[in-house]
This record gives C-alpha cells, sequence and structure tokens, in this order.
C-alpha cells in the first residue's frame, strides 16, 4: 500500500471511530428541560465515567425518531418527557422490558406506569397540567386574571394564548387528552377549537410558551404548572393558575430503547436515574415536579398535587398507540386548519 492509500486508510478509520457521537458509551434521548437534560448528563458521566452524547428534543419528537430508527437504534436510553408516547413505544415494542433494583424506593404511580407497560418503561416524576400568565402584561391590559380553562377561550384574550403543538409536545398532547377527558371527546375537541381562535403560535417544546409569558411575548402561557412556576422563580412576573375545572396530569417516564447497543450503560444510567441522589439534582435547575423516588427531596415552592383538582387521567388509553394517533390527526384535521 502506497503512503498515501495507508493515510486514506488511517484518516477513514480515525473518522469511523471518533467521528460521531454515535461513539459515544451511552447515547442519551432526552425529553425533560435542556437544563435538567445537561446535569443529568455531566453527573452521570462524573459519577460513573461512561461518556454520555446527549439529544434534547420533545416528547412527540423523540418517540417519532425511535419510530423512525428502529431497525437500526442510535440511542440507549430515553429519559424524561411525558408517559403518553413511552408507553406507546412499549406498545409498539420499541422498548426494551427491564426491573431495576431501585424499584422498591419508587412512589406506586411510578411503579404503576412500568407495570401497565410490560416493564418497558417507568415513572421518574409527575406534575400537573394548568397555565401561567404575565402578571405585568396582564395589568398594562386592564385584563381580568383568567382562572378556568374556558376563561382562555374568552374574545379578550385573542391572540394572547400560546402553546405547543400536541404532535411534537408531550405537554400539548397532554393538554388535548385532558380536554378531552375533563369535557368528553365532542366537548373537548369544541374547546380546542374555540381556544385555537386565541392562539398565537403553536410551538415545538411545551415549556416554551410559558418562557415567552415570562419574556412578555406572550400574555398566557399552557403549560405543566412546575414549569410557571420555574419562571417566577427565576425571577419572571409570571402567575402560576391550577384550572378551576381541574385538570390532568403527566408521569414523566425512562425507558430502554430495544437493541441498544450500550445496553449495560442504559441499565446503569437507568438506575442511576431512580436514586436519591440523582433525582435530587432537578432542584438545582428548578424543575419542580414531584420525583418518583419516595426519598427524593421536595422543594416548598413545588405546586401541591395535593390541593389540585386532578382528573383521573386514563393512561393506559391516551398512551396507547391507537387513541394517540387518531387524536393527533383529528386534532390535525379538525383544529389546527381552521382559520384564526
Ligand atoms: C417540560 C416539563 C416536563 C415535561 C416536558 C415535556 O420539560 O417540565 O415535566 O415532561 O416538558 O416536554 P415536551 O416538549 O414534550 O412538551
Amino acid at each position: 500500500m502506497t503512503k498515501s492509500a495507508l493515510a486514506g486508510v488511517v484518516l477513514a478509520s480515525t473518522t469511523a471511530l471518533f467521528g460521531t457521537a454515535a461513539l459515544a458509551d451511552l447515547n442519551l434521548y432526552c425529553s425533560a428541560q435542556e437544563e435538567w437534560c445537561q446535569i443529568m448528563e455531566k453527573s452521570f458521566e462524573e459519577a460513573t465515567g461512561i461518556d454520555v452524547a446527549m439529544t434534547r428534543k420533545s416528547s412527540g419528537e423523540t418517540f417519532a425518531q425511535v419510530q423512525a430508527e428502529a431497525s437500526n437504534p442510535k440511542g440507549d436510553i430515553w429519559w424524561g418527557g411525558t408517559g403518553d408516547p413511552h408507553l406507546q413505544a412499549a406498545e409498539e415494542d420499541l422498548t426494551e422490558p427491564y426491573v431495576s433494583p431501585m424499584r422498591d424506593q419508587l412512589h406506586p404511580w411510578a411503579i404503576a406506569q412500568a407495570t401497565s407497560a410490560g416493564d418497558k418503561t417507568i415513572g421518574i416524576y409527575s406534575g400537573a397540567l394548568g397555565f401561567g400568565y404575565n402578571t405585568d402584561m396582564l395589568a398594562k391590559a386592564g385584563l381580568p386574571a383568567p382562572a378556568c380553562w374556558e376563561d382562555l377561550t374568552k374574545p379578550e384574550y385573542k391572540g394572547m394564548v400560546q402553546m405547543a403543538n400536541p404532535n411534537s409536545s408531550g405537554t400539548a398532547y397532554t393538554t388535548l387528552a385532558s380536554m378531552v377527558q375533563l369535557f368528553g371527546e365532542d366537548g373537548g375537541f369544541d374547546y380546542m377549537k374555540r381556544l385555537h381562535a386565541n392562539i398565537n403560535q403553536y410551538t415545538k417544546s411545551g415549556s416554551a410558551p410559558i418562557k415567552a409569558a415570562g419574556a412578555g411575548e406572550t400574555l398566557i402561557g399552557i403549560v405543566f404548572m412546575h414549569d410557571a412556576v420555574a419562571q417566577t422563580v427565576a425571577g419572571f412576573p409570571v402567575a402560576t393558575v391550577a384550572p378551576c375545572e381541574g385538570t390532568g396530569y403527566e408521569i414523566g417516564s425512562m425507558s430502554i430503547i430495544k437493541g441498544a447497543r450500550n445496553m449495560d450503560e442504559a441499565k446503569k444510567f437507568y438506575d442511576w436515574a431512580l436514586s436519591v441522589e440523582a433525582q435530587d439534582l432537578a432542584l438545582q435547575v428548578n424543575a419542580f415536579q414531584v420525583m418518583s423516588n419516595v426519598g427524593a427531596a421536595k422543594s416548598d415552592k413545588a405546586p401541591d398535587m395535593a390541593a389540585i383538582k386532578l382528573i383521573d387521567y386514563d393512561f393506559k388509553k391516551y398512551g396507547s398507540s391507537d387513541e394517540r394517533k387518531r387524536l393527533l390527526s383529528k386534532w390535525d384535521s379538525d383544529v389546527s386548519t381552521l382559520p384564526q
């Protein structure tokens, strides 16, 4: 082999070895908020010496990616994001069953998520849906404070409400499924249509609308209540509302991807992510969800789930493949296309 041919081979194999993120020891797909994803990545690396490549995408987007990569999985573990698409992934056999030795440290709702999915996913946190609004903007506009879901459809808030797109975002899918459970199929879709008339933008990520409210770019953002609290704690003029009619909630989940190339590392991350040590990192990044380990720290700033009127969210039904696909395509055809 000539010198230059040899150099070419060396270069090609070097690129193959070091050139892509897929060569990390663990490929983490993360669907919680960016800051939380980052601290989980860094802290796991520090705790274990395992090199992690992390990608943050919303829950529905990550589901679509895992589905598209099924014959050649690039991710090893999917941590965070609403539970519904994790349940759908379990049903579609895209994720791997695993019973962690950490399981007996968890709240019953986190374990129930696992048992309902043949151990292919598990609960890592929970949080109630609601909305938040910018108190300065509200005062300047002389508008009444919204207190109920129904209020968000009033003409005085036209163009002032923001939510995510339920196809990409688990937060927004939870909103759609919650409205159907609160008001019935027809009532729920009727509500989504009337709400659509007031929406200024459907964002990709679930928490973006309340960040926009904090920045004064929208008056109201429909988000998980803990995401609105995080804005207030960060110093923005944001008030958090538990809607008067009652509301849905999420069980944020974690799943190992079927056919993961780094299965041992994925299981290590899974066990670690269920520990008190890992779950206590949440408060360092203002993530005010209720954590699944019974020993994890609680913040007095976190929304008090016991004081919120929660519906009996049917995770099995709304996390099923048929129902999620049906609701999303109905929202696409009947709601998103309406003129505003
Ligand atoms: C935020 C919330 C999480 C939720 C996630 C879903 O990060 O704090 O509790 O699981 O949104 O993200 P998505 O972009 O899919 O709505």
